[in-house]
């Protein structure tokens, strides 16, 4: 087949990579692409969110099929341009992407459909959400309802934190338009996971359970970052939840949306938030409730799920956009996987680029280990950082503590200036042991 995968992180190079292992030799493209990604395919001089040009290339190009990796571009209506113009595509309609691109009408989905998430409330004048806050007790989550690069949710532990946060959205306008209606919300107690769901439409297949780690420092301390680090499977997900997700999460959104005109087709992805020992939260009434849908796959959680899958991903993808997903397509191998951010020093915060990435080859020879760029580029022949995330490390094993010590054996290949990474990558999984 050929290929167009949009992006250029370490989510579309694990994207791209997977396409390359099928027994099938696809003609692969980019567009932009990155450093990792031009060894495995062509790259486009096209951004992730020119839809106009992309329309253009694809309808010049015709292209089997395109996989859309980041939200942008789906929220700006990519998949729509493609599809008007004849081209099959991996990733939903923007009316579908609003899942992600509008907090409050994912909460309104997930109300209409049943789905068990925190108590919320949406607000757009500020006293009035002040007014609403004592009824969610503390700590309470404030969420500016548009995107806001991961900056828009404020977990606040006093009433003035929360007041602050209200009022930097609803008058201060920190946010601009996505932070033009608040949402209040239930904070939930718990893990967090990731659930990657492969939508046609109609059904759901649900690919191997992941958890990311979105603290800069070990110990999930300092401030948020993109994600520092994955690992696959969670332990937190136990068997049974897995059904029990497909069809009190999953399907009932699905079903909500079809009912309003909306075809869901891609990857919904579920964040969600497990309360141990049977405990339920006191508004939601249940222990596994959603904290937020994605209309993509996660990064870098795709890194650490896809080199468990099996089978043909092409086909997989294919099915998806066409609507003919079977449970068969999705075939998970025994090993699992654990995934190692390699950032600029001073991420998320300050941070320089261009610095001369070394051990890229050494890495790459270690059994078991695979090195997927984030934010990389060449210049003059050497590969250089480009990004706050650079690289993104993946190990695979036989048991997640093989995993990870591989993906650290080729993390202390690769050096750069100021570079930094978790060291403590998986470490929920270990201390349930
Ligand atoms: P979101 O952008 O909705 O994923 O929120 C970012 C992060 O904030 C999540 O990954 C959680 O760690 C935290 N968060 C969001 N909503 C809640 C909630 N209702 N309860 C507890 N933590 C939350
Ligand atoms: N890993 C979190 C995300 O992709 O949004």
């Amino acid at each position: 087949m050929k290929i167009l995968v949009v992006g250029s992180g370490g989510r579309e190079h694990a994207i791209t990579w997977r396409l390359a292992q099928d027994a099938e030799k696809h003609e692969l493209w980019c567009a932009p692409g990155n450093a990792g990604m031009a060894e495995i395919a062509k790259c486009l001089p096209l951004k992730a969110d020119d839809v106009a040009g992309l329309t253009a290339w694809c309808k010049e190009n015709a292209p089997d099929l395109v996989v859309v990796g980041p939200e942008a571009p789906l929220c700006a209506g990519l998949v729509d341009s493609l599809e008007s113009a004849g081209i099959k595509a991996f990733g939903p309609v923007a009316a579908g992407a609003r899942m992600e691109g509008s907090k409050r009408f994912a909460k309104e989905i997930m109300q209409a459909a049943g789905v068990p998430t925190g108590k919320a409330e949406v607000f757009t004048d500020a006293a009035e959400a002040k007014a609403a806050l004592p009824a969610y007790g503390l700590p309470v989550v404030i969420k500016a309802d548009g995107l806001a690069a991961g900056k828009g949710v404020i977990v606040a532990e006093t009433v003035e934190q929360a007041e602050a946060a209200i009022d930097d959205m609803l008058v201060g306008n920190k946010f601009g338009s996505a932070g033009a209606e608040v949402l209040i919300e239930e904070f939930l107690h718990g893990e967090e996971c990731s659930i990657l769901a492969l939508v046609d439409g109609e059904n759901a297949v649900l690919l191997p359970s992941s958890q990311d780690h979105k603290r800069i420092f070990d110990g999930d301390k300092g401030p948020n970052t993109g994600g520092m680090g994955a690992y696959s499977p969670a332990p937190v997900v136990t068997g049974h939840m897995l059904p029990e997700i497909k069809e009190k999460i999953i399907l009932p959104v699905v079903r909500e949306l079809k009912k309003r005109g909306i075809t869901y087709r891609g990857v919904l992805y579920a964040g969600l938030m497990v309360t141990p020992e049977g405990g339920k939260m006191a508004l939601s009434g249940s222990n596994v409730n959603v904290v937020e849908f994605n209309a993509r796959f996660g990064d870098p959680e795709t890194e650490a799920v896809l080199p468990r899958l099996d089978g043909d991903f092409a086909a997989m993808l294919m099915n998806v956009a066409t609507g003919c997903l079977k449970e068969s397509d999705v075939v998970v191998k025994p090993e699992a996987a654990a995934t190692v951010i390699i950032s600029s020093g001073g991420y998320p915060g300050d941070y320089e680029k261009g610095k001369v990435i070394s051990g890229l080859a050494e890495a790459a020879k270690i059994q078991g280990a695979t090195v997927f760029h984030c934010g990389t580029k060449s210049v003059d022949g050497a590969v250089v950082t480009d990004g706050g995330r650079v690289l993104s490390v993946t190990g695979i094993g036989g048991t997640l503590r093989d995993a990870v010590d591989t993906a650290y054996r080729a993390v202390a290949a690769i050096s750069f200036e100021k570079a930094f990474y978790r060291r403590d990558i998986a470490h929920r999984a270990f201390e349930r042991n």
